[in-house]
């Protein structure tokens, strides 16, 4: 059989030359996404955002505590315009969905923070800005103007330094104050400590390997400004691996009350893995929380927060926002979080992977992946909105 006989039933896909395009096009899920930037991304960089704590127990466990919930979906509701937006914390969005804090992010890609910070804005998602960002709060917020930007704070031994960052942060307008609070000592990060993960990266021979391999990766990098914590300059310089040095074991509830009567807008605890520290957040002013483990990054066997949502919604009521994040690989997994009662999610991983993929392009890339995958699912589970997914719950959900 010749081309010319078949060439009216097939189709070529034409070339795309462009090649981080052509790249991000032959992916379909954030595991794609995952695989391309590990090819991409030189080892200790790539194990840095994909690592967890210790022995990875938590890691491992969040992802697959999502997977453990089967959907028992009903038929035949018209689901022809389903509505995904959802409504948290003053912001109604395209899709339940709020970007996480992550530090080093321009390690990843010189487009780093502003550039996952537009990526959420194309998409109507807030931005979370980690204190150990390398873009100043001043930056971001210039170069992603008009996005709902929120502001993660560190509490850290130099009380003066917390306060100006909070005030730096109201001052750029920033919305939501997220105050993490399982971090006070850092996890121990295997994956980090065995590949000798330091800033300014060390030559050691391993390093020297890695540049040899992802040229790419270290042309962009040596073409940008160097990276630094961008919000701590004209303060002692830190190192990646001596942040631990900045965070502060002594703090406790007074210090969130604190926090509360300084910041003006609307704030969270990051970090509560259950009802008691929920109710104990909301007993000091918080607006809302979001369930977290850190990612498997910081207490290693720590529980998966979906498994904590049910109980802290029942004890928090229904007026606290409820966000969930640790473990958010599909759309279908921002639908069993909200069947069991949460407000929406966040997601860490899955936009970096992106971002190592593909820059800008790739944040956007993971964010059009999960508000795809998240309608089909609300359409297969034949729910026309939000509110109808939380409110049929876990009427929509089979442990398996
Ligand atoms: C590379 C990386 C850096 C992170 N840095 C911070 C940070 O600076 N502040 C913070 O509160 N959480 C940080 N986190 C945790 C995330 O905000 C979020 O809780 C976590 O990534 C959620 O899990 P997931 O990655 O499975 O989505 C970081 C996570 C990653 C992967």
């Amino acid at each position: 059989m010749r081309v010319s006989e078949i060439r009216d039933l097939i189709r070529v896909k034409p070339v795309e030359l462009d090649a981080t395009r052509r790249r991000l096009s032959a992916c379909h899920d954030i595991d794609d996404l995952r695989a391309t930037g590990r090819r991409l991304i030189p080892r200790p960089v790539f194990d840095y955002v994909d690592g967890g704590a210790d022995e990875e127990v938590s890691l491992r466990a969040n992802t697959r505590a999502f997977r453990q919930f089967r959907f028992q979906p009903r038929t035949l509701v018209n689901v022809s315009e389903p509505d995904t937006s959802g409504a948290f914390l003053g912001s109604v969005t395209p899709l339940p969905l709020a970007l996480a804090p992550t530090g080093y992010t321009r390690m990843m890609h010189p487009a780093g923070e502003s550039g996952a910070a537009r990526a959420a804005r194309r998409h109507g998602l807030p931005y979370t800005l980690s204190t150990m960002a390398n873009t100043t709060i001043e930056d971001v917020a210039s170069a992603a103007g008009g996005a709902d930007l929120w502001f993660q704070l560190y509490i850290q031994r130099d009380a003066g330094l917390n306060k100006e960052l909070v005030d730096r942060a109201a001052a750029a307008k920033y919305r939501v104050l997220v105050v993490t609070v399982d971090c006070f000592v850092t996890g121990h990060r295997s994956r980090d400590r065995r590949n000798g993960l330091v800033i300014p990266p060390e030559l050691t021979l391993s390093t020297l390997a890695s540049i040899a391999g992802k040229p790419g990766y270290w042309t962009r990098m040596l073409r940008n400004p160097a990276i630094e914590f961008a919000n701590f300059a004209g303060h002692a310089a830190v190192t990646i691996e001596g942040t631990g040095q900045l965070f502060n074991p002594a703090i406790t509830w007074d210090d969130i009350a604190e926090l509360r009567a300084r910041w003006p807008g609307r704030l969270v605890v990051k970090g509560p893995l259950g009802p008691s520290d929920a109710r104990h957040a909301v007993s000091v002013g918080a607006d809302g929380v979001q369930l977290s483990n850190h990612g498997g990054r910081q207490l290693d066997r720590a529980v998966p927060p979906v498994h904590t949502i049910a109980a802290v919604r029942d004890t928090v009521g229904p007026d606290v926002a409820v966000l969930v994040d640790s473990g958010v690989r599909h759309g279908s997994d921002i639908a069993v979080a909200l069947a069991l009662g949460a407000d929406a999610c966040a997601i860490g991983r899955a936009y970096l992977y992106g971002l190592m993929a593909g820059g800008e392009a790739g944040v956007d890339k993971a964010l059009d992946i999960l508000a795809a995958q998240f309608k089909r699912t609300m359409q297969l589970l034949g729910v026309r909105s939000v509110p109808e997914l939380r409110s049929l719950g876990p009427s929509l959900l089979v442990k398996g």
